[in-house]
């Protein structure tokens, strides 16, 4: 009986937003309407800002989401992609309901309320979307994906394990893909009490996520948006000392110059606490 009442409370809304976002949202809103029926963790004002910054990515943009959940966040991606006419959508889940230690529970229980395994659910939300050509599934450990992965990135919204260690080892491992300009998008970035290991965004903004190597565009409820910088703006921060200075022979440009923020450095920087 709860569950047939709550059906009718989403078919409900769902209605509501299918009619009022076109309106106030012209094409997007019809995916941000699907959107926001799908159960999970990203606010409206995130959706309506993921999909504004797909809008700003080069020609043919290659999107990494890291945490897809049911696909709520994968439906903005993929939509705004879909309204630009390219692009295309990778979601890394390993749709087992892992993660933190704060996460894992609520994800667990989350799930044994849902009549479908994750995956599928996912599958189902994003074909109904009409998005499935658009979306292509890493059914694996956002660590095992990386492993395989080899492409330049122009988008990457972080949204998976949130223990500082598993946002380490995330950030390690994917952001030498971002392309210069690329977009990075952190989810639960707030300055506010986090439960006990659930703080690893937050702490990846505060240490890492700067000049040179990147600077930040905005903040949307939760999440930053920040740019990679570019390889020269990255350089002409590099204060090389003249008895230093490149062996007879080798490149002086300043693409060739060390990249200051590499892993190990991030990951000194971040081992504060
Ligand atoms: C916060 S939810 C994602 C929410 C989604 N972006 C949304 O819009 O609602 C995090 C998802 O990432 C998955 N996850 C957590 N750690 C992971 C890991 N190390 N590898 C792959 N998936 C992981 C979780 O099981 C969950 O499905």
């Amino acid at each position: 009986m709860l569950d047939l009442l709550m059906q009718g409370k989403k078919a409900v809304k769902g209605a509501v937003f299918t009619a009022y976002y076109p309106m106030r949202y012209g094409a997007m809103g019809r995916y941000l309407a699907a959107a926001r029926v799908v159960e999970g963790w990203t606010s409206h004002a995130e959706l309506v800002a993921l999909g504004e910054a797909v809008k700003t990515l080069p020609a043919d943009p290659v999107i990494v989401e890291l945490g897809s959940w049911l696909g709520r966040s994968a439906i903005a991606l993929a939509g705004a992609c879909e309204l630009r006419g390219d692009g295309e959508v990778h979601c890394v889940d390993a749709f087992d309901a892992r993660g933190d230690s704060f996460s894992a529970e609520t994800y667990r229980d989350r799930q044994d309320h849902l009549r479908r395994p994750l995956r599928e659910n996912f599958d189902r939300t994003i074909s109904r979307a009409g998005l499935s050509h658009r979306v292509h599934v890493h059914a694996q450990g956002t660590t095992d994906a990386a492993a395989e992965w080899t492409r330049p990135i122009d988008m990457l919204f972080m949204d998976a394990d949130q223990s500082r260690d598993g946002v380490r080892e995330a950030f390690d491992l994917w952001s030498p893909f971002l392309k210069d300009g690329a977009v990075l998008a952190i989810h639960n970035t707030l300055d506010r009490e986090y439960a006990e290991g659930h703080d690893g965004h937050f702490e990846l903004v505060k240490t890492s996520i700067k000049p040179p190597a990147f600077e930040i565009d905005r903040m949307v409820w939760t999440t930053t948006f920040a740019r990679r910088t570019s390889a020269v703006a990255r350089a002409g921060a590099t204060v090389v000392p003249l008895r230093d200075a490149a062996p007879a022979g080798a490149s002086r440009m300043a693409t060739d110059a060390p990249d200051l923020e590499s892993a190990s450095n991030d990951r000194l920087g971040a081992r504060r606490r």
